[in-house]
């Protein structure tokens, strides 16, 4: 594992803007891993501010999306489909029929998951795979305890999870209960994985990723056995790790 330590989340999105636009201008047929949540906002800022001064083109990338949350049609806000059309899709020359978010309200919810194992496969695995880190150890929405050979599939929240993610609804009670995650061997297939990790919050998580036991009980440990891992993380974020 590479990590790169930087002094807060502006410098994290500044840095992770260079290494994805570096991907990106250098792989052929580039196919991307994307994340939603606060932690990618800014590299989706600052993709989109390179993008309008022509350091980079969207054209020929392939993009499948870590989860969904069960139940929200495309257009609800808090679905993950919309954050990406609203953060980065509108914003750059990407084509909507290369881009997969799982789609959390299909009659068939196993298929569908099938259907986006199929889709990164038929693209020929993802390249390169960005990450966010839940406070809990989550990577994607696979929450501490799932097995390290899940593929995509339907997962329960935790209640911790659920809080943490209640600031963007009107209440605790909107917030899904269930979501469509790429599983810990889908991720863990990738090429190339981006892991970025801001905030005093996340800063045991990251603790126990670099410095503790490989264990199901904290999902991103898993991270230790891929052999090209880089963790763009900011001091904060550093701030339990010796
Ligand atoms: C998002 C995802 C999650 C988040 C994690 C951190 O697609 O898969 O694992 O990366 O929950 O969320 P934020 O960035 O909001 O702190």
């Amino acid at each position: 594992m590479e990590l790169i330590k930087v002094k807060d989340y502006d410098a994290m999105s500044e840095e992770a803007c260079a290494f994805l636009v570096e991907r990106i201008n250098r792989i052929e047929n580039p196919v991307l891993g994307l994340a939603t949540g606060s932690t990618p906002e800014g590299l989706y800022k600052r993709i989109i501010e390179k993008y309008n001064q022509n350091e980079v083109s969207f054209k020929k990338v392939k993009s499948f999306n870590l989860d969904e949350y069960v139940g929200l049609e495309k257009e609800d806000p808090n679905s993950y489909y919309y954050f990406m059309k609203d953060k980065l899709f509108d914003h750059v020359d990407i084509s909507l029929d290369n881009v997969r978010v799982p789609n959390g309200v299909a009659a068939d919810l196993k298929q569908e998951c099938e259907a986006h194992e199929a889709g990164i496969k038929a693209a020929g695995g993802i390249d390169v795979q960005l990450l966010g880190i839940g406070a809990n150890g989550h990577i994607g929405f696979n929450e501490p305890g799932t097995p390290f050979t899940s593929k995509t599939q339907v997962v329960d929240l935790e209640q911790s999870t659920i809080e943490a993610n209640a600031r963007f609804f009107n209440s605790i009670e909107e917030v899904p209960t269930q979501a469509i995650s790429m599983g810990i061997e889908t991720i863990m297939n990738s090429n190339e994985i981006l892991l970025l990790v801001s905030g005093e919050n996340k800063a045991d998580a990251l603790a126990k990723l670099i410095n503790g036991e490989v264990t199901e009980d904290v999902p991103a440990s898993v991270l230790q056995n891929h052999a090209n891992v880089t963790i763009i993380a900011d001091e904060a974020a550093l701030s339990v790790v010796n």
